[in-house]
């Protein structure tokens, strides 16, 4: 059975894999799957964090039955309602009629939201750096209001100074037999890391911000979150990482060419510009086709590049339809600390070069760079040079 004793004699991770599952959050494509982590302390208070999804109910409570036999369940600590973390509550519930479901506050509105039927008898309120006692392990709480919902908080672990960080630290992608970051190759994780993040709680650098402050006061040996890797050798890798994504601040020189492009214009107008940028010195350059990416993967890596290029050929006098969504996700998680260069093609109407431009107008914090570059049909020698403009001012900043 796919569960590990991790620390100490009693602390178990019986979290599932989930390679089944297309969507995240019915969006976000898994293409390496993901872990809803949940740990079960076997103390003399029997105590589980977090659930899983509801598609994998049945292996988590076998894994629970493996390791108590027929010991009850005392607590559920619900650090998150959102269902990959409670989606087998009420299954948990059922079997251990009774425990005591410990949330914050708001847990208490969130679980009545989502499961309206929940017997609130059954809840225990805990309030912000309160003590739970277990036998040998002393649970406190903090909440992280937004990392990622309203509810959300950590539950941290006095004796053996862990942090059961719920979303915070997690990533998609499965564990495949190692669980903590020294067992595994880390930089396989941090893609997928990075692209949790950008979408999941990009939008909330802020919050991110607060919380860690909150906890930094901490002294952790063990970062247990409830998606992907478990942490211990790279505590301060991942908390500066957090850290600068939270601000907005790029880890590498390197620039994304996003475009969208019916019949090919647009794309040969990507091409120019990112040879431009080769023969400037610029070594990353990432192109993706807005049709064929989904735009969390470019997301993803526009929170890992300084430079951002977009380009747009015109549909019905508007923006290119596959270019639409990502350009209000950028705007809505609100970007910053971008240098943005704009390209496109007008045909007849133009459309797509005027979106961009209003979308930079409105992200704040993201630094138009040249004048926008805008084609009729196949770029001329005039576009051209245009093109080589753009990309040449974008090399100068990004080389600095
Ligand atoms: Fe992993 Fe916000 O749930």
């Amino acid at each position: 059975m796919n569960l590990r004793k991790i620390i100490g004699k009693d602390i178990y991770w019986i979290g599932v894999n989930d390679r089944k599952t297309q969507r995240f959050e019915n969006y976000l494509p898994l293409p390496y799957g993901v872990t809803y982590n949940s740990y079960l302390i076997d103390d003399e208070k029997v105590c589980l964090i977090d659930t899983v999804e509801v598609g994998s109910i049945s292996e988590f409570l076998k894994k629970i039955k493996y390791v108590i036999g027929e010991r009850k369940i005392d607590y559920l600590i619900v650090n998150h309602v959102e269902p990959d973390h409670s989606g087998a509550m009420q299954e948990v519930m059922e079997k251990f009629p009774e425990i005591k479901i410990i949330g914050n506050i708001m847990t208490l509105k969130m679980i009545k939201a989502f499961y309206p039927d929940f017997d609130e008898n059954k809840f225990q309120c805990v309030k912000e750096g309160e003590e739970l006692n277990l036998g040998t392990h002393k649970l406190i709480f903090a909440t992280i209001p937004m990392v990622h919902w309203p509810e959300s908080m950590v539950t941290y672990d006095k004796t053996e100074k862990i942090l059961f960080s719920n979303d915070a630290f997690g990533g998609f992608g499965t564990l495949n037999g190692g669980l903590f970051d020294d067992e595994v190759e880390f930089n396989d994780f941090k893609d997928e890391m990075r692209r949790y993040y950008a979408n999941i709680i990009g939008k909330y650098g802020m919050q991110v911000n607060k919380a860690m402050t909150k906890l930094s006061a901490l002294e952790i040996k063990y970062i247990c979150p409830s998606h992907g890797l478990l942490w211990k050798d790279k505590i301060d890798t991942v908390i500066k990482l957090y850290s600068d994504w939270a601000n907005f601040i790029p880890e590498e020189k390197g620039v994304v060419i996003a475009y969208g492009t019916m019949y090919g214009n647009t794309e040969k107008m990507a091409e120019i510009i990112a040879k431009e940028l080769f023969q400037c010195g610029v070594k990353n350059v990432k192109i993706y086709d807005v049709s064929k990416t989904d735009s969390s993967i470019i997301i993803g890596e526009i929170w890992k590049y300084q430079g951002l290029i977009l380009g747009s050929c015109a549909h019905n006098n508007a923006v290119y339809p596959k270019m639409l969504p990502l350009i209000e996700k950028l705007n809505n998680y609100g970007l910053k600390n971008r240098y943005l260069g704009i390209f496109g093609n007008m045909m007849w109407s133009g459309g797509g070069v005027k979106a961009l431009e209003c979308f930079a107008g409105e992200t704040k914090g993201i630094e138009k760079i040249g004048g926008s570059v805008e084609a009729k049909g196949a770029p001329s020698e005039e576009i051209i040079n245009k093109l080589k403009a753009l990309a040449k001012e974008m090399a100068d900043k990004i080389l600095v």
